[in-house]
């Protein structure tokens, strides 16, 4: 196996982008990603694209080879790969860019991700996300993603001493965060009170404590790492490529408010980086709903089962804490265009190990990256140093 380098990143702003079509997004962030990288797109062997439900939401299948097609590859005819595993669908593209260069039969491979999501109504949007859970179990007896996570967050606060005011500083953290970040679809900061007076989704979960819905797309070109000081001055090492599944429906889990999955990959994570917790400065987690944060830093070992709200509360977790979680102000800020966020997650490790995050810049040599799909059921975890 070689070792692997990130050489290039990109990434269009996440919003509504209802003057852009899916392929532009795109486009938009592969382009970004290789002037970046400094290699123009003849230099590709392969493209890993992250995608959960391109089909439902704009009516195209067969999104690798469009891909291809409108980035100017395909009369390179450069193999190009769909990846999906729900809302993990851009971590695990990356995994398989990971993977292909790791075992030597590519070399300049692009990971990406993109969805485009509000060119359909919020009802439809919730269903299409509602696929990612089991439909037959969960979905057909009306259960939602918001609806899903509020189960776990009762729970939680069942067993567990989160106060509902800990819960909401987990948003305003991250829109604190957001409000630094270029690409966020949400810049404005808030309080605990516009948290506790959003409108209720899913009891105990409201408006502020979802990710929104959201367009956009990331890419990131890796090589081997004895190729990378070829292309840059700064390459960033991926030290760890971990994956865990689990059940898909919630009532199957052996505990609903600890996510094995997440637990099973941050300890294969760890194992293959020859590190432990003490040694990663920052964490992009998945914060599709703020109890999602809550559960992600403990189940990957950063504390104890219960202690996550006080850590919040406590500000080790915000810029400049000790453990400095989703400073591009997560999936809650940034937005969640679902094939795409596992992408966003490298892109903003990326560019916090090359001290290039502004205004949320945090001082970082190791970063890890949490990508769930569903309520669970995959989880990958990556660590990438400096
Ligand atoms: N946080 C903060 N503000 C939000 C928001 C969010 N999550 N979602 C929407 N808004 C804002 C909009 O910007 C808009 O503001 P404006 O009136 O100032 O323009 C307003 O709230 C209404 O937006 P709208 O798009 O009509 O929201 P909605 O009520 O249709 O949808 C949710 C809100 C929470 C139901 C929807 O965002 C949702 O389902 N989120 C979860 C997505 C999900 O499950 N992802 C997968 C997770 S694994």
């Amino acid at each position: 196996m070689r070792d692997v380098a990130v050489i290039g990143v990109g990434c269009t702003e996440f919003g509504e982008h209802w003057g852009t079509s899916f392929r532009d997004l795109f486009v938009k962030a592969g382009a970004l990603a290789l002037e970046d990288a400094g290699v123009t797109g003849e230099r590709l062997d392969a493209l890993y694209v992250g995608n959960m439900s391109a089909g439902r939401f704009v009516e195209q299948e067969h999104i690798g080879a469009l891909i291809a097609d409108y980035a100017g590859l395909a009369t390179n005819n450069t193999p190009s790969t769909r990846v999906e595993a729900a809302c993990a669908s851009g971590g695990l593209a990356f995994r398989q860019a990971v993977i292909a260069v790791a075992s030597g039969m590519e070399d300049v491979v692009v990971a990406a991700g993109v969805e485009k999501m509000t060119d359909v109504g919020t009802g439809a949007s919730v269903d299409m996300l509602a696929s990612a859970a089991d439909r037959e179990w969960e979905g057909f007896a009306g259960a939602t993603f918001p609806g899903l996570y509020a189960m776990i967050a009762n729970d939680y606060m069942h067993r567990y001493p989160l106060t509902r005011e800990q819960l909401a500083l987990v948003a305003v953290k991250n829109h604190e965060n957001g409000a630094k970040n270029p690409i966020a679809q949400f810049r404005n900061r808030i309080t605990v009170d516009t948290v506790l007076n959003s409108s209720l989704v899913a009891d105990p979960l409201r408006l502020f404590d979802c990710s929104p819905i959201t367009d956009g797309a990331a890419a990131v070109v890796v090589v081997p790492l004895e190729r990378a000081r070829e292309f840059t001055d700064s390459p960033v090492r991926v030290l760890a490529s971990a994956q865990a599944s689990d059940t898909i429906a919630l009532h199957d889990r052996r505990d609903i408010s600890t996510l094995d999955a997440s637990v099973a990959a941050g300890k294969r994570a760890f194992t293959q980086a020859g590190l432990t917790h003490k040694d990663i400065d920052m964490l992009e987690v998945h914060d599709c709903f703020t109890i999602a944060e809550i559960c992600a830093i403990e189940d990957l070992g950063f504390c104890k089962k219960g202690e996550a709200g006080r850590l919040t509360a406590d500000g080790a977790t915000a810029l400049g804490g000790e453990i400095p979680v989703n400073t591009s102000g997560g999936l809650k800020a940034c937005g969640h265009p679902v094939g795409a966020t596992g992408i966003k997650q490298i892109y903003e490790i990326v560019s916090q190990l090359r001290g290039e995050a502004g205004g949320r810049q945090v001082d970082a040599e190791i970063g890890m990256a949490h990508n769930v799909g569903g309520t669970g059921a995959t989880v990958v975890v990556h660590i990438l140093g400096a």
